[in-house]
């Protein structure tokens, strides 16, 4: 018997700022709790893929991988590293992760650069939040081809913790079907 392929659902999700900004020295230039908490709630339970770099801040800063989902982490320089960690080390974005999860219906692509750059022809889903703040960076997010994306969703969110730094908007978007 043939084995139905696996409809893989594929989400980028990213915060930046409205001129593409995502990251500055290694880490995220800004203090967004309430975003966290939301990338929390979105990504409970799902596959996480993210390039070695993004892998980095993340046990620099928590010292182990995401809690309570798949962490797989491209990478062709630091496999041993990954393992370690109890990440897993894909080789390649989709090849990898279509191989090795086959029973995953939903992963979120989640940076940095490199990652959202491949990840762009291919998604069907981008949830990004803009931070609204003129910040100084040296990541971006690559260049959007808006004709190919439907505007699902926006929410404004206020300072929705008063510890954020900025105000933000939630954009949620789906690839149009041609
Ligand atoms: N604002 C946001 O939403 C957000 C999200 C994520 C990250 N960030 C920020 O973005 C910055 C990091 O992003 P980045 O673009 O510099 O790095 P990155 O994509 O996280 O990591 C790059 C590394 O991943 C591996 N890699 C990436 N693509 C690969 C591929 N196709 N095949 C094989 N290996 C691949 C390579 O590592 P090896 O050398 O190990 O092979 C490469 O050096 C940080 O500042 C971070 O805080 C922001």
């Amino acid at each position: 018997m043939t084995e139905k392929p696996v409809r893989l659902d594929i989400c980028i999700i990213a915060a930046m700022t409205p001129s593409g900004v995502i990251g500055r020295s290694g880490t995220l230039p800004w203090r967004m709790p309430s975003d966290l908490q939301r990338f929390r709630h979105l990504t409970l339970g799902h596959s996480v893929v993210m390039g070695y770099k993004t892998f980095a801040e993340i046990i620099a800063r928590r010292g182990a991988p995401l809690t309570e989902r798949i962490n797989y982490v491209v990478t062709n320089h630091h496999v041993d590293q990954v393992r370690q960690s109890g990440a897993t080390p894909l080789r390649t974005l989709y090849g990898g992760v279509a191989d090795t999860w086959l029973n995953a219906k939903e992963y979120y692509i989640i940076g940095g650069r490199s990652l959202y750059e491949e990840a762009l022809s291919r998604a069907d889903r981008m949830l990004l939040t803009i931070i609204e703040a003129d910040v100084v960076g040296d990541v971006y997010f690559p260049t959007i081809d808006y004709s190919q994306w439907h505007l699902v969703r926006e929410t404004e969110i206020t300072r929705f913790d008063p510890r954020d730094e900025h105000p933000s908007r939630f954009k949620e978007y789906e690839r149009i079907k041609r």
